[in-house]
């Protein structure tokens, strides 16, 4: 296990903010992160993961642990489904082609999201139709605490959108060490109902899609709005779609006649806050080095050398205006290292 001191996280974060660890470590097996932790009890811990959701604004200080664990294996099957398991440090995307180059099927929509398979349960990633917990099994974590590890069930994990247990009470608690997936192995549930993949399947012509094909539809689709993290810096979406009042929504419609929602009950209507942010003006919007993508407003971009306050400086003001003009508050949906 090598200790390096004083390592720019540039290529560790999908922001490609250049701020400094201390020291870093890579953590390369269970038995390693287990060592780390018996021979550096007392030292602040910084764990990173893919870095595609994070906003880093400062040098951070003691060791950032690096989880590179690696690896992807078939655990068990049946006649139509399989057990999958893959380390956290895999990178989520090539996780989701292996799948699809052996015809497994459930992540397809949820292809080309940045990022490691290992922090994917943390904020139940989501897009397309479909969401981490309709596929997930089961995790295996770290107890930081007790230095053991524990199997976590699907229900233990208590998903919402883009929400877990290990985003709320066990916040910090636990590093997860591998993700166990149940995917289909054959007669494979296509879900195209998130209308730009039917369009984007009708312009290839293709009525009888394949996993393969929803997944090309899905890359299309990202690529012509999200920007690609190695040429431009971006954490995907920065804030969550908010939840509004159904009562404040009728409100808002009267004043707004276009304002697009889906519904979630009988009391709450979801906005989507890239809607909300054009709305505001800010679409496309650059400050130097920094701004909102001209394509989707949900993504603010670091276009070369920004800091991360400038980024967090112009989310508080997108969510100010947000405020100020529909009474909504945005949650960011990126965490914030301030
Ligand atoms: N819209 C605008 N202007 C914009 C962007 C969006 O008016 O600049 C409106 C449009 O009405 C559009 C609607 O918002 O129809 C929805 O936009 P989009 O389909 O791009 O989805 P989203 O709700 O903005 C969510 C996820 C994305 C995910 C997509 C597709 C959140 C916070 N974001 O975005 O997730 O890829 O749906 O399912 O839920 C991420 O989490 O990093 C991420 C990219």
């Amino acid at each position: 296990m090598t200790i390096q001191q004083n390592i720019s996280l540039k290529d560790f974060n999908t922001f490609g903010l250049d701020v400094k660890a201390e020291r870093f470590v890579s953590i390369r097996s269970e038995e390693a992160l287990i060592d780390f932790y018996k021979r550096f009890p007392e030292e602040p811990k910084f764990i990173l993961g893919g870095g595609s959701n994070i906003l880093l604004t400062k040098d951070i200080p003691g060791i950032v642990l690096h989880i590179d664990l690696k690896g992807i294996s078939i655990v068990s099957s049946d006649s139509h489904s399989v057990i999958i398991e893959s380390m956290a440090g895999e990178n989520w995307h090539e996780f989701v082609e292996y799948c699809l180059e052996n015809d497994f099927g459930g992540i397809e929509n949820l292809s080309l999201i940045p990022g490691n398979v290992g922090t994917a349960p943390i904020q139940n990633i989501g897009a397309y139709g479909v969401e981490l917990k309709d596929v997930f099994e089961s995790c295996r974590a770290f107890d930081i605490e007790t230095k053991s590890f524990r199997t976590f069930t699907k229900a233990e994990c208590n998903f919402g959108y883009r929400q877990s247990v290990f985003k709320q009470e066990l916040k910090g608690k636990y590093i997860i060490t591998s993700v166990r997936f149940r995917l289909s192995s054959s007669k494979h549930q296509i879900k195209t109902s998130y209308g730009a993949i039917n369009e984007a399947l009708a312009k290839a012509n293709i009525t009888n899609p394949t996993i393969q094909d929803v997944s090309r539809a899905v890359i299309t689709i990202r690529e012509s709005k999200l920007p690609n993290p190695k040429k431009i810096g971006n954490s995907g979406s920065f804030f969550k779609n908010p939840l509004v009042p159904r009562d404040q929504f009728d409100q808002l419609k009267t004043n707004f006649p276009n304002i697009p929602s889906y519904p979630v009950n009988d009391n709450f209507v979801k906005i989507p806050a890239g809607w909300l942010i054009e709305k505001s003006g800010f679409k496309g919007k650059r400050f130097g080095a920094y701004g909102v993508h001209d394509k989707q407003a949900l993504v603010l971009v670091n276009h070369g050398n920004a800091k991360g306050t400038d980024i967090l400086n112009l989310a508080k003001l997108i969510q100010m205006t947000i405020k100020r003009i529909f009474d909504i508050n945005l949650e960011a949906e990126v965490n914030i290292i301030d």
